[in-house]
């Protein structure tokens, strides 16, 4: 049984093996939670982003963690809130799916998750939240070797939005 649970935090100082990068599809860093990880895993990462010629949206690309606690990076690409008619939510939806194939494929034990595009690219936080804990639960039952996902919040106000949508621990 995989647990999924959500804390406040800054995803760069947990110890997982894995965490999640809210990034852009150049994949060479930028503000939010994209510039905390750059800054805090140092300059290798943006070498190794740089031999990866980049991200679709929807998609999700692996990397070392460096000086960061966690020992690897997924880099995934969020879309841009457009009012939610231009496919937003399986492209949400496809982040937090193709995040997850790369770990279980690594055979990552433990993942950490932001909040995807609800920050500088402006996705509702309780439609995305939705997203996120829909697609994610509904993965890890059918097959998934995971022990935690995390769902990192930043905010206390969005700490509680994933709290109201995972069962109670
Ligand atoms: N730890 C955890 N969550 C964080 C942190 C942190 N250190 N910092 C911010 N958040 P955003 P997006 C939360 O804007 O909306 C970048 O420039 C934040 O409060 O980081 O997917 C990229 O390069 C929000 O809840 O990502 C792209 O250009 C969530 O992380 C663009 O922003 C996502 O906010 C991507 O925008």
């Amino acid at each position: 049984m995989t647990r999924l649970h959500a804390i406040q935090a800054n995803i760069v100082t947990l110890t997982v093996d894995v965490i999640v990068n809210a990034a852009n599809s150049s994949l060479l860093g930028g503000g939010g939670v994209d510039g905390a990880i750059h800054r805090a895993a140092g300059p290798e990462l943006l070498k190794e982003c740089r031999r990866l010629g980049g991200c679709k949206t929807g998609d999700a690309k692996l990397t070392k963690g460096y000086k960061l606690p966690s020992r690897y990076v997924i880099h995934t690409v969020g879309p841009v809130w457009k009012g939610g008619g231009k496919g937003e939510p399986d492209l949400l939806a496809s982040c937090y799916r193709n995040s997850l194939a790369i770990a279980n494929k690594q055979g990552f034990k433990t993942i950490a998750f932001p909040s995807i595009s609800t920050g500088i690219y402006g996705y509702p936080i309780e439609l995305a939240a939705k997203v996120a804990v829909d697609t994610v639960s509904e993965l890890v039952q059918k097959s998934s070797k995971i022990e935690e996902v995390i769902f990192c919040c930043f905010s206390p106000s969005d700490l509680a939005i994933y709290k109201s949508l995972l069962p109670k621990s």
